[in-house]
């Protein structure tokens, strides 16, 4: 699995993104060491605060099917489903890849042509919070 077609893969996401409050639309694609990838959309609640981002749809997926060891994830993101700009992951989806991923994780972050972001956790998510003495 190459990067664009990991990036692609974001893009079905998606279009399943849930998003009537904030019409911004984002997809993510995981890749597993296993070789499986697995998708997520942002999901939206009328409460707002429920609402869950495409990133940790997608952790939650793979980690409630087993999966505890990631290679990459790719996330394309925008107002519409205009992926014009690089979506970066917001704070709390870095820190739910601080958990199961090493800093060489790689982060790529895809727009609407071919021209790509790539960034490892360690750069996005310096001296992380862990619980270790
Ligand atoms: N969103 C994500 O899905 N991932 C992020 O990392 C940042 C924000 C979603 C949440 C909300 O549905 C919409 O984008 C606007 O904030």
């Amino acid at each position: 699995m190459n990067v664009l077609e990991l990036i692609e893969q974001a893009k079905e996401a998606a279009k399943y993104s849930y998003s009537p409050y904030s019409s911004f639309t984002v997809g993510a694609a995981l890749l597993a060491k296993s070789g499986e990838v697995y998708l997520g959309c942002n999901i939206e609640n009328a409460a707002f605060s429920p609402s869950c981002c495409a990133e940790r749809t997608a952790f939650f997926k793979a980690v409630s099917e087993g999966e505890r060891e990631f290679e990459a994830i790719a996330i394309v993101g925008g107002k519409d489903g205009n992926f014009e700009i690089p979506c970066p992951p917001c704070g709390v989806c870095r820190q739910v890849m601080s958990e199961f991923c090493s800093f060489d994780f790689k982060i790529y972050l895809g727009t609407d042509t071919d021209e790509y972001a790539q960034y490892s956790l360690g750069e996005l998510l310096p001296a992380s919070f862990v619980l270790e003495e």
